[in-house]
């Protein structure tokens, strides 16, 4: 059955940080992309006017969308609506109930903190504007399991799983979606990418700089529950996944990705390294003696068929020396030729900031002796602009009513169950210096040391 197109979309948090870094540059690029038509209604307590969005929304795509697109931007600034009030008052949904008219299966999309989501939901629900309706969730949704599964039912009362959009942006990025094609894809991968074969799979996401401004958020928040639980547990759920079947059943794919996460045991404090940079306890928003982690390595263990005994390390962390997010999928080291060792070939895959797939092979240049050296071969690079806008993609979907790319209930709650253990208690987070790759314990996790990105170094 095709779902019907969304005659309107309504987003929460007009006025705050994620519409301006992210949601007007996004709905630009819909516009231009002739995929958003309808009209649009930014919501926010803020005492605004709809003169002052649209000024808003020009110096969003100014500084964030790539410049203002001198067709697509005057369509979106007479698509855009505005309804101000607050969240708690029957009147402001009375308002939003006008703004939207007849609009069939209006998108909501609550770009708001999660504390809001329910008294917004259970309003949408009495304004009877639920039937129909799509309600997508920013994330992190929830900040532990038992606030996950509460969070669940609370919207469950009012909206069914087929109209809820949880959103990870991660899910609307090509190289990440690419990660199951390229798996899938090629035929030549499928007999190697198991624990035959495979050493260890590594999961880098490094960032340079510190919490720009984020810290209240940030010190509520940490690591592991801003990127591992979500982002960095899809990833991983994309390299080891077992093939969906091939049906039409749009679950399939995300069944898959549930299953991985079932044969994850709950982290222990033991598996687990935290770190924090020096000068955070400096930032404004965060608390005196604050030990929220700005760093996480990780090992897991994927109890499967295919993944027994293969460890999956995870590691990401503010202020490292590098931007990058990549996977090393390492494989086992051939034996030595002729007493002269050997390096061991990997598959990296590049998700930003470039696109890259590459095999890293070993070659001997004519005249060489001994070990010959390691060279990766790209299979796969980013073209200038070749990266889609993951929150237009998203939003694309929620418009059209396609679920697949968003975390489902189980998703989330087994992403939770996952990392719940580890955050709360547990030894202090180590402190480490800014630039520097987090505590000395993350490097002795990995047994024969991390992949450096950027180093070339293989592992
Ligand atoms: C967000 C986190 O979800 O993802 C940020 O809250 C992080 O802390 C960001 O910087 C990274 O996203 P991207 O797309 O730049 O890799």
């Amino acid at each position: 059955m095709t779902a019907v197109r969304s005659g309107a979309l309504v987003f929460y948090g007009a006025t705050g940080d994620l519409a301006f870094k992210k949601i007007f540059p996004a709905l630009q690029r819909m516009v231009k992309a002739g995929v958003l038509d309808v009209p649009v209604i930014g919501v926010a307590r803020g005492g605004w006017t709809l003169e002052r969005l649209k000024a808003r929304a020009q110096a969003s795509v100014e500084q964030h969308g790539g410049g203002v697109d001198p067709v697509a931007f005057p369509r979106l600034m007479g698509l855009l609506r505005y309804v101000e009030g607050d969240y708690s008052a029957g009147s402001t949904f009375e308002a939003l109930h006008e703004a939207i008219g007849d609009a069939p299966d209006p998108v909501h999309y609550l770009a708001i903190p999660q504390s809001l989501f329910e008294v917004v939901i259970e309003h949408l629900g009495r304004a009877g504007r639920d039937s129909g309706a799509r309600l997508v969730l920013e994330k992190p949704f929830g900040t532990d399991l038992a606030s996950a599964r509460r969070l669940n039912a609370a919207v469950h009362r009012r909206f069914d799983e087929r109209s809820i959009f949880r959103i990870d942006h991660y899910l609307g990025k090509e190289a990440v979606q690419n990660l199951v094609f390229f798996r899938f894809a090629n035929t030549f991968l499928e007999p190697i990418w198991n624990r035959r074969y495979v050493e260890n799979v590594q999961i880098t996401m490094a960032e340079p700089f510190g919490v720009k401004g984020r810290g209240a958020f940030y010190d509520q928040t940490g690591a592991i529950r801003d990127v591992v639980q979500n982002h960095l547990l899809q990833v991983l759920s994309n390299i080891a996944m077992e093939p969906p079947p091939s049906s039409h059943d749009t679950e399939t794919l995300r069944d898959e990705k549930v299953k991985v996460l079932k044969a994850i045991a709950p982290l222990e404090h033991a598996q687990v390294v935290r770190g924090q940079v020096r000068g955070y306890l400096d930032e404004p928003g965060v608390a005196p003696g604050s030990s929220t982690e700005t760093f996480a390595a990780l090992e897991l263990a994927v109890q499967s068929w295919r993944w027994d005994g293969v460890p999956f390390y995870i590691r990401t962390g503010k202020s490292l020396p590098v931007a990058r997010t990549e996977v090393v999928v390492k494989l086992r080291r051939p034996p030595p030729i002729a007493g002269v060792p050997l390096v061991a070939n990997h598959v990296r895959f590049q998700l930003g900031p470039e696109f890259q797939i590459a095999l890293g092979a070993s070659v001997r240049e004519p005249g060489e002796r001994n070990g010959g050296h390691p060279l990766e071969l790209l299979a796969s690079h980013d073209h200038e602009g070749a990266e889609t806008d993951p929150y237009a993609e998203l939003l694309g979907d929620a418009m059209r009513g396609e679920t697949f790319r968003f975390a489902r209930e189980d998703y989330v709650e087994e992403a939770w169950r996952i990392v719940d253990p580890v955050l709360r208690g547990g030894p202090p987070p180590v402190t480490y210096e800014p630039g520097s790759w987090g505590p000395p314990g993350a490097q002795a996790l990995v047994p024969g040391g991390w992949f450096e990105p950027g180093g070339g170094r293989a592992p």
